[in-house]
């Protein structure tokens, strides 16, 4: 399949400071609800997307954005997990954005790790599925050599949609320090596939800091495959990668534009 598909080189942006990065992000997305305020978003969770988070609720604080009307689509959450473990991502997005703009909640759609499996994948799915258009998705970069997007593991195929994930070694020994009693970390999640992502009108990967320049480097310049399921979004011609120095540190010159 993906020999049939157009890919194009992607725009990359680098910047010194990783305070930059969320501050390019936090405005696009913040000028995205501007213009459309009806706007459906897929947002992530890690620590790359907190201090873009931050500048969102200060720019709604402020009153230049209003989110009454926008959408918000998490990208994956753990299961099985309860909402209130502070290691689940309704937890994480409740406290890090949810609660502190005027979202409302049956406009916001996040995988339960509560229901019975093919319940969540179900209700999900039928969520989805009835949005027509998805406007902008944000992703972050899954640690060390996973190159996951959401939790879509090594493996993951171009046409995958939700599913559940039986996570990594390297995911699980990455994502346990998070987890207050590390054996409380899930072994599986739900997470929306690649052909959901890909869907959005415009998508920005974000990535900072050392320890994702490996993989941004395979995302960027390795083969467009399962090896790496970020690089899926070379498929995409409205994808923005916004790295810090650190992130991008690895890169040839070439991929700049
Ligand atoms: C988890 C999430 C991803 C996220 C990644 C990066 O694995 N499932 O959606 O992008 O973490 O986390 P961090 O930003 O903490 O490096």
């Amino acid at each position: 399949m993906s020999n049939k598909l157009a890919f194009f080189k992607p725009k990359v942006q680098i910047y010194e400071k990783e305070e930059e990065v969320d501050e390019l992000v936090s405005k696009l997305v913040v000028e995205q609800i501007k213009k459309k305020s009806t706007s459906v978003l897929i947002l992530p969770t890690g620590s790359t997307p907190l201090g873009m988070y931050e500048r969102i609720i200060l720019a709604y604080k402020r009153g230049e954005v209003d989110f009454s009307k926008t959408t918000i689509i998490n990208i994956d959450e753990y299961f099985p997990i309860k909402k209130n473990h502070p290691g689940s991502y309704y937890y994480y997005m409740k406290h890090n954005l949810i609660d502190s703009i005027n979202v409302k909640v049956e406009n916001w759609h996040i995988a339960s790790g509560e229901e019975p499996l093919e319940k969540s994948i179900t209700m999900l799915c039928t969520q989805i599925n009835k949005i027509p258009i998805i406007d902008l998705a944000v992703c972050g970069l899954g640690p060390g050599k996973t190159c996951h997007i959401g939790f879509n593991e090594q493996g993951t195929l171009s046409t995958s949609t939700i599913h559940f994930v039986k996570l990594s070694e390297e995911t699980i020994k990455a994502n346990r320090r998070l987890f207050l009693n590390p054996k409380e970390m899930p072994k599986g999640a739900i997470t929306l596939g690649i052909c959901d992502i890909l869907r959005a009108r415009k998508i920005i990967l974000i990535a900072k800091g050392k320890a994702k320049a490996w993989g941004i480097k395979r995302t960027l310049t390795g083969q467009i495959n399962e090896d790496a399921p970020a690089s899926y979004l070379r498929y995409h011609k409205q994808t923005i990668f916004v790295l810090d120095k650190e992130a991008a540190s690895l890169l040839p010159n070439d991929i700049l534009n």
